[in-house]
C-alpha cells in the first residue's frame, strides 16, 4: 500500500532490491498502488521515490526475452500520465533507463546533484522503449536528448538540472522536500511533458547519423534512436510513442540486441570465483608495480586512477625517469582533450612515487611485477619479494607467456602468487586476465579477482598454460591469417574483411601496433628445443630478419609514412608473400570475403572449445568477454562463442570438417565442439548449467 501522509501526499517506493528494478511483480504492486492513490479521496497528490538509497535502475533485464506479461512498464507510465493528480519524482542514487522514463512521466523532477540519469539502452542493444525517446526531447531539447541517449552514459543531478531534465537540486532531505513540492502543486493543473513542443533540429539529426556506428557493424540500436529521437519534433506525442515502440520491438528482436545483452550476463558471471561465489570487495591501499617500462608506467597509472598510492620501481634510473615524464605526459594529453581535470590529474600523479629497490615492497598490499618477458629475471625478482614482503602480500605477475608455478617456485609463498596480466595499454585495456597457477589459494584468486574490479577492470579467471586464454587464441586465429596470406591474400584484404565482420582492427594492422618482435622472440625461443609441428609459415619471421618489425619501425606488413599510424600497403610485402608461397608449393587464387571471416575465426572458436575442455577457461562467456574487451571482437555480436552459437555449431562443424580435408589436422573440430554440434547443443547452453549452480 502507499503510505498516504497527514497532507494528503501519496508516497509511492520503487523498492526492489538491490537496484528496484521494475519485475513483473514490482510493476504489479506499483501500478495498483498508484490506482488506490488516484482513487482515494483523501489523497490529493503523489510521490514517486526509490528504497535502498536509489530510484531505480530501469527494467529487469532477466526479463528480456522473456514472453511479455501484463503489465508492462509502460502501463506504469500510462497511469502516471493520465493521473488527475500531480506526481512528483525523488530522485537520489540511480535512475536509468525505465527509471529514467518513470521520472519523465512526472510533474516535477526533484534530484540530489550527485544522482546518476541516464538511459543505457543502448548498451543493451535497443532504446528506451517507454517514452523516453519522446520525453526527453520535450525537455532538454533533440540535440542535448540525443547525446544522452546514444552516449549510455549518465549525467550527475546537477548537470541534467542545468539541461532541462531535472526541475531542482535538493540537498537535504529529498523525500521531504517531495512531499512539500507534491503538496504545493495540489490544484494547479498538470505539467506534462508529453505536452512541450520540441524545435526541430536537423543539424544535431544529421551529425548524430553521422557519428553513429553503419546499421552493419553494430548501429542498429544507434539509428533506431535517432529516427524516434527525430520523430519527437515531427509527430504529435502518441504518434510518436508507437513508433518509438515498434523500434523497440524491432531491436528486442534483433541479434544485435540479443548479442549484448548476452555480453552483459558474461561480464557478470565472469566477475564471479569458479564455483559460482563473489570475491570480496578489495581493501588495497597501497601496492608496488615492479619494472617501468610500457606496461609498468600503465599499471602504475592504473592503480592511481583508482585511488591506490603506488610506487614504480625500476632498478634503472633512467628508466625511472622516462617513466615519470611518460605518465605526465600521458595525463597531461588527457586533460587537454578535456577529459580530464587538471586537479584530477595532480592527485593521481601525487599518487605515484618511485624507487630504485625491491625494498618499497617491504609494507604493502600488492605487488605486480613487470620486468622483463625473461624467466630468470622475474624469477630473481621473484626470490628478493619472498624476501621482503610481508606475509600475505599478493605477489602478482604481468607475464604474457611464461609458466606462472615456475616464477611462484622461486618464492617459499606459491599461494600467494598470480597472474595479472594487463593489456596494452594497460591504463585504457578493460581487461584483466587473473592467472590461476596451480598452487595459487582461492583467497589470493579471490583477492585477486577483488583487485580487478577495484581497478576498473573485467577480470576474467585463466587457467595457466601457454597464453592463457586470450593469446593462445590469438595465436590460432593469426596462424590462419598467414596461411591466408601465403594462399592468395593481401594484408589489406584480409584486414579488410575482418574489419567489415566488425574487428576493431585487422590482424595484420594490429600486429604491427603491438610490435612483431615480441613474437619471433617468443618462436625463436620455443622452437629452438621444439620445432613447431604440422604447418608453419615463415612469413613473420622474415619480416622480422629484415627488421620490419611494424609501426615501431615503419614498417611490417604495411609501411607507414614517418610519425604516421595508418597502414599503407607496400608492395615488397607482395612481393615476399608470393615468394613463401612459390617455395612453399602453394598457387595463389582469390579469396572472398566469407572465407577469409570463416578461415580466420572458425579456429578461434575451435581452440576456445579446447580450453574449455581442459578447464584453462570457466565458462564459455569468459571467453567472448576476453575477445571483446581485449582483442576487439565486435560487441554486437557477442563474441566468438555466441557468435557461433548463432550460426549453429553443426553448421561450424560441417565447415571445420570441409577444411580439415583439404587443410589436415589443424581443423579437426575439438571433441568439445563436435559433441555439442552432434548433440544439437549449444555453448549457451553450457553457460546455463553452470549459472544454475551459481545463483
Ligand atoms: P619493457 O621492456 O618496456 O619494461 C621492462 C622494465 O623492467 C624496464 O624498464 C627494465 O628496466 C625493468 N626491469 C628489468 N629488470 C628489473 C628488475 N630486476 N627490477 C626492476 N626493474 C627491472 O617491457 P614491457 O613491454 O613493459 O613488458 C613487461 C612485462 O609485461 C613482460 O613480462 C611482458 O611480457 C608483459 N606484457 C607486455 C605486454 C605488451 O604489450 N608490451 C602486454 C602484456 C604483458
Amino acid at each position: 500500500m502507499p503510505t498516504a501522509d497527514h497532507a494528503g501526499i501519496a508516497i509511492i517506493t520503487l523498492d526492489n532490491p538491490p537496484v528496484n528494478a521494475f519485475s513483473f511483480d514490482a510493476l504489479a504492486r506499483l501500478v495498483a498502488e498508484v490506482d488506490t492513490a488516484n482513487a482515494d479521496p483523501d489523497v490529493r497528490a503523489l510521490v514517486i521515490a526509490g528504497a535502498n538509497g536509489l530510484f531505480s535502475g530501469g527494467a529487469d533485464l532477466r526479463d528480456f526475452g522473456a514472453p511479455p506479461r501484463r503489465p508492462h512498464l509502460r502501463d506504469l507510465i500510462e497511469r502516471i500520465e493520465r493521473s488527475a493528480k500531480p506526481v512528483v519524482a525523488a530522485i537520489a542514487g540511480i535512475c536509468v533507463g525505465g527509471g529514467l522514463e518513470v521520472a519523465l512521466a512526472c510533474d516535477e523532477r526533484l534530484a540530489t546533484a550527485d544522482a546518476k540519469l541516464g538511459f543505457p539502452e543502448i548498451k543493451r542493444g535497443v532504446l528506451p522503449g517507454a517514452g523516453g525517446t519522446q520525453r526527453a526531447p520535450r525537455l532538454m531539447g533533440i540535440a542535448l536528448a540525443l547525446d544522452l541517449i546514444l552516449s549510455g552514459e549518465p549525467i550527475t543531478g546537477a548537470v541534467a538540472r542545468s539541461r532541462g531534465l531535472v526541475d531542482e537540486i535538493v540537498a537535504g532531505d529529498i523525500l521531504r522536500e517531495a512531499v512539500t513540492r507534491a503538496a504545493a502543486l495540489d490544484g494547479k493543473s498538470r505539467r506534462r511533458a508529453s505536452e512541450n513542443s520540441v524545435t526541430p533540429d536537423d543539424a544535431a539529426i544529421e551529425r548524430a547519423r553521422e557519428r553513429a556506428e553503419p546499421v552493419e557493424r553494430g548501429g542498429l540500436a544507434a539509428h533506431r534512436c535517432i529516427d524516434a529521437v527525430a520523430d519527437a519534433a515531427r509527430l504529435p506525442f502518441v504518434q510518436g510513442l508507437a513508433r518509438e515502440r515498434a523500434g523497440f520491438e524491432e531491436l528486442v528482436q534483433s541479434e544485435q540486441s540479443k548479442a549484448r545483452i548476452h555480453l552483459f550476463f558474461a561480464e557478470r558471471e565472469a566477475a564471479k570465483l569458479p564455483d559460482g561465489s563473489a570475491a570480496t570487495a578489495s581493501s588495497v591501499q597501497r601496492a608496488v608495480v615492479i619494472g617501468g617500462g610500457t606496461m609498468g608506467s600503465g599499471i602504475a597509472m592504473t592503480c592511481a586512477n583508482a585511488g591506490i598510492a603506488v610506487t614504480l620501481v625500476d632498478i634503472e634510473p633512467e628508466m625511472i625517469e622516462r617513466a615519470r615524464a611518460g605518465i605526465r605526459g600521458n595525463y597531461a594529453a588527457t586533460v587537454k582533450k578535456g577529459r580530464l581535470a587538471q586537479e584530477a590529474m595532480d592527485a593521481r600523479l601525487a599518487r605515484i612515487t618511485f624507487a630504485p629497490s625491491l625494498d618499497a615492497a617491504a609494507n604493502v598490499a600488492l605487488v605486480i611485477e613487470a620486468v622483463f618477458e625473461d624467466m630468470a629475471v622475474k624469477q630473481n625478482v621473484f626470490r628478493e619479494l619472498d624476501r621482503i614482503a610481508r606475509p600475505g602480500t599478493i605477489l602478482a605477475t604481468n607475464t604474457s607467456t611464461l609458466d606462472i608455478d615456475a616464477i611462484a617456485s622461486a618464492t617459499a609463498r606459491p599461494h600467494d602468487v598470480v597472474g595479472l596480466h594487463f593489456f596494452s595499454p594497460a591504463n585504457v585495456m578493460r581487461l584483466l586476465e587473473v592467472v590461476r597457477g596451480s598452487q595459487t589459494s582461492p583467497a589470493t584468486l579471490s583477492a585477486a579477482l577483488a583487485i580487478a574490479k577495484r581497478l576498473g577492470k573485467i577480470g576474467v579467471i585463466a587457467g595457466n598454460c601457454d597464453g592463457f586464454i586470450g593469446n593462445r587464441m590469438l595465436h590460432a586465429y593469426r596462424r590462419q591469417a598467414e596461411f591466408l596470406l601465403e594462399e592468395g591474400g593481401t594484408p589489406e584484404e584480409i584486414d579488410a574483411a575482418l574489419k567489415r565482420f566488425g574487428m576493431a582492427m585487422g590482424p595484420f594492422a594490429m600486429a604491427d601496433l603491438a610490435g612483431l618482435d615480441i613474437g619471433w622472440h617468443i618462436r625463436q625461443r620455443r622452437y629452438a628445443d621444439k620445432p613447431p609441428v604440422g604447418r608453419y609459415s615463415r612469413l613473420a619471421d622474415t619480416l622480422c630478419e629484415m627488421g620490419r618489425f611494424g609501426q615501431k619501425t615503419g614498417a611490417g606488413y604495411y609501411r607507414y609514412e614517418a610519425g604516421e599510424r595508418a597502414p599503407q600497403p607496400d608492395p615488397a610485402v607482395d612481393a615476399i608473400i608470393e615468394r613463401h608461397a612459390r617455395e612453399g608449393g602453394i598457387v595463389r587464387r582469390s579469396l572472398s570475403s566469407d572465407e577469409i571471416v570463416a578461415r580466420a575465426l572458425y579456429p578461434l572458436v575451435n581452440e576456445a572449445a579446447h580450453l574449455l575442455a581442459e578447464g584453462i577457461a570457466t565458462r564459455p562467456g569468459d571467453i567472448d568477454v576476453v575477445w571483446v574487451y581485449g582483442y576487439g571482437f565486435p560487441a554486437f555480436r557477442g563474441g566468438p562463442l555466441r557468435w557461433a552459437d548463432s550460426l549453429g555449431l553443426a553448421n561450424v562443424v560441417a565447415k571445420m570438417r570441409d577444411s580439415e580435408r583439404v587443410y589436415g589436422d589443424v581443423w579437426r573440430p575439438a571433441p568439445l565442439l563436435a559433441e555439442l554440434a552432434a548433440s544439437g547443443h549449444s555453448f549457451g547452453d553450457r553457460q546455463r548449467p553452470v549459472l544454475a549452480g551459481a545463483r
